[in-house]
């Protein structure tokens, strides 16, 4: 056994009582990663706890950052190729053999997890026989690996499913990437002991290695058994073919390959003994690592969100700003979200509306959502009272005298939307920006009513405000830098994420969703089982069923912005091109009469008295799969098949394809900013790494992709046809990137 002389990234100190405390610090770095250098330093403490396990009375593992300690390094991991399996197979084995090492010296170790223990870092303290955590501003434990396209390799499955049980170890951590705070955790038994102070920390460290000389895991004791049963067993089993809808029903859509695998691993892990469960576990996580889903997400999560959120896109040379006073003009739906989210930020609100009453009912709004916050103990009466307290509700112009921002949300109408600014523009601070939560209405057109245009801006928050990550920015003809970089900083002060576009009908988030739903539209008229095509946008990933979806849009939304896009277009001189949808959604609404949920019918069924979505109208098989039914012409035949794999497809393409011509027509100018508003705003699978991504990543890159495009093309229309863009990329061999 090599007696080590040093262990770079953790400090080992040792008191006169035998108590070491192994201290995690990688030098230069501002947080602690499972990189190269820790596992060798991993491997070393092993080493060493074991030669000197006599003079050990007990361990205490913390950490010198501010952090106990970050996870995987991410640089590293996405650019692992599939050739390197065996060697990532032999690493993670690696960190689990010295974990282990260290768990079962018959000494007790102590996790002082004094802030955030995500991923890595709540793994490493599983590994540990007792778990203190710090009640730390920000401190943060579970397992976001699913977000990354991964699951917890080092360990982090065994332990947590022989912990908790199966079912909450995959429900309540595993598979959603949920993070909580270190009292959440304790009530869910992965935590034992929650302080508030770090000198606490370490005094209960010592006073529980005191009180167990011997400590062992509970999974040790050859009598232990996984809380809940396995799913091997007749008790477990009784639950089991409920499990895969009740994952589904919380997983929103089908599950993608992270999921999935750790799905298997914790099942399979659950029912053989500890050892043989790091294996399958190290086998699943290896499978991620060298596989294309994580290398989308990383790439989306956690790279090109940092990149979109720290400005990439921000004019250089601006002054930050923040604002103190917000004006929402229009307390409806959007509104009053709007109104919520820039008060919880701290901003004074005053929500102007037609009435004092109407404006009362917007605020009534946050009013709501605060009551069902302080049910769930997330904060308290006087938050809540000084959040409510800073919203004003009015419809007197004059009380917005000293607003720095306002922001519209009145009727889609460019009158109503020219005339609320007017009465404003005399009141409001004289630099005030001036912000439009328009979904379609050009902001060069809105610019027209107002004074100062180039401090005019499209800023489009996504329904519902307070759930919804995303803001859309559009920058219109005449809008100034300045104005650009006061409203990615108002963006970033709500803690929203902001991506930034230029002006163009339904910006780049509307115009691509309407494709999506087009397509599913099209589909029905095309004779195929409506139930198939909503199974088919679950199955490949969409958070919602592109019909159901439709259903909640209304199907007059889709018939007033077609009629103002044709009429635009052939203003314009240009040819206007009916899509295949079309005349399914006029049959629907002029024929039956199903606008959709809130007409009390669309292509769902809804209860009259509750409103609740039933099945999907029985009638669309009726209407629609008896051929002529007007969608793409004479393809329309009785009970049309396609592909199930061509279904999933031509949503994903018709998606990507016009995301493509976004960037030719300079509307997109950012890769990272489509790929994030793609996943965060319109319900592009995740798992793609957002809708650029998935054309790099398509099975032979964008030149597999462009051809498969030719494919549909030739099936199912014109509108599948790859743009220049593309094609010239696929022939160059290259890939979008910024
Ligand atoms: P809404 O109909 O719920 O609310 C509009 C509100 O504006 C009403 O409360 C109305 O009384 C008020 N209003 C009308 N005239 C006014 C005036 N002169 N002064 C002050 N307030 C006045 O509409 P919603 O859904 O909130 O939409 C508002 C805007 O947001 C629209 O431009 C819409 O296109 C856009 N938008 C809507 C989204 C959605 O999902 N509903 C998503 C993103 C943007």
């Amino acid at each position: 056994m090599t007696h080590p002389t040093t262990a770079s990234t953790i400090r080992w100190e040792q008191d006169d009582e035998g108590v070491v405390t192994l201290v995690l610090d990688d030098p230069g770095q501002s947080a602690n990663t499972m990189n190269a250098a820790f596992i060798d330093s991993l491997d070393a403490i092993a080493d060493r706890v074991e030669a000197e396990r006599d003079a050990i009375r007990g361990i205490i593992v913390t950490s010198a950052k501010k952090t106990f300690f970050a996870g995987g390094d991410l640089n590293d991991l996405i650019r692992v190729g599939p050739g390197q399996a065996q060697e990532v197979y032999e690493k993670n084995l690696r960190i689990k053999r010295a974990l282990r090492r260290i768990e079962t010296l018959g000494k007790p170790v102590v996790a002082a997890i004094n802030g955030a223990a995500l991923g890595g870092g709540l793994e490493i303290a599983l590994a540990c026989h007792h778990r203190i955590a710090l009640d730390a501003p920000g401190a943060r434990i579970g397992f976001p690996e699913v977000t990354l396209g991964l699951l917890p390799g080092s360990g982090g499955v065994a332990r947590t499913v022989r912990l908790l049980g199966v079912t909450d170890a995959l429900l309540k951590w595993l598979l959603q990437g949920t993070r909580y705070s270190p009292l959440r955790a304790q009530e869910a038994g992965l935590v034992h002991d929650v302080v508030t102070s770090r000198e606490e920390l370490l005094t209960r460290a010592r006073a529980f290695i005191a009180a167990h000389p011997e400590s062992a895991q509970p999974w040790d004791d050859k009598d232990y058994r996984i809380p809940g049963g396995t799913p091997a067993q007749p008790k477990f089993a009784v639950n089991l073919p409920a499990f895969p809808a009740n994952l589904r029903k919380q997983l929103n859509g089908a599950p993608y390959p992270a999921q999935r695998n750790i799905l298997a691993a914790a099942v399979e892990g659950s029912q053989v003994d500890f050892e043989t469960a790091q294996t399958i576990e190290a086998r699943y996580f290896t499978e991620l690592v060298v596989g294309q889903t994580a290398k989308n997400m990383i790439q989306a999560f956690f790279f090109e969100l940092q990149a979109v959120n720290s400005g990439a896109n921000r004019p250089q040379g601006t002054e930050p700003s923040q604002v103190r006073k917000v004006a929402v003009l229009g307390a409806g739906m959007m509104g009053a979200g709007i109104a919520f989210a820039c008060a919880k930020a701290g901003i004074e609100v005053v929500l102007k509306d037609v009435s004092v009453e109407a404006a009362a009912k917007g605020k009534a709004y946050s009013e709501g959502l605060l009551a069902k916050v302080l049910a769930k103990g997330r904060t308290t009466e006087a938050k809540r009272d000084q959040l409510l307290a800073r919203i004003t509700p009015t419809a007197d112009p004059r009380d917005l005298e000293g607003c720095d921002a306002v922001i519209e949300a009145v009727f889609e109408d460019p009158a109503l939307k020219h005339k609320v600014f007017q009465e404003i523009e005399g009141v409001i601070t004289p630099d005030a920006l001036l912000c439009s939560n328009t979904s379609t209405l050009p902001i060069t057109l809105l610019a027209e009513g107002v004074q100062r245009a180039d401090d005019f801006i499209g800023l489009h928050f996504f329904s519902p405000v307070d759930k919804m990550p995303l803001v859309e920015i559009i920058k219109g003809e005449r809008t100034g830098d300045k104005a650009l970089a006061r409203a990615f900083d108002l963006v970033r002060q709500i803690s929203k994420t902001p991506i930034v576009v230029n002006d163009s009908r339904g910006f780049f988030t509307s115009r691509v969703i309407g494709h999506f739903l087009n397509e599913g539209v099209a589909m029905v008229g095309e004779g195929i089982d409506p139930a198939s095509v909503e199974q088919a946008a679950a199955q490949a990933g969409y958070p919602a069923k592109v019909l159901s979806l439709m259903d909640e849009l209304t199907l007059t939304l889709p018939r007033k912005i077609r009629e103002e896009t044709r009429r635009a277009t052939e203003e314009a001189g240009g040819e206007w091109r009916p899509h295949p949808a079309d005349a399914v959604i006029d049959r629907m609404v002029e024929e039956f009469g199903r606008p959709g949920r809130s007409g009390g019918a669309g292509f769902y069924d809804y209860d009259a008295t509750t409103g609740k979505r039933a099945g999907l109208w029985p009638g669309l098989r009726e209407h629609f799969a008896a051929g002529g039914s007007g969608g793409s012409g004479d393809a329309v035949r009785e009970g049309t098949r396609i592909p199930f794999e061509d279904m999933k497809e031509r949503m994903l393409f018709c998606e990507a394809i016009d995301t493509v011509r976004l960037l030719e027509e300079g509307v997109l100018t950012s890769v990272a900013d489509a790929n994030i508003g793609s996943i965060l705003g319109i319900g592009f699978p995740g798992w793609t790494g957002g809708v650029l991504q998935y054309i790099n990543g398509y099975e032979g890159g964008v030149a597999g992709f462009t051809a498969r495009a030719r494919q549909l093309e030739a099936a199912y229309g014109e509108r599948f046809a790859p743009p220049a863009l593309l094609v010239e990329k696929a022939e160059r061999g290259e890939r979008f990137t910024d």
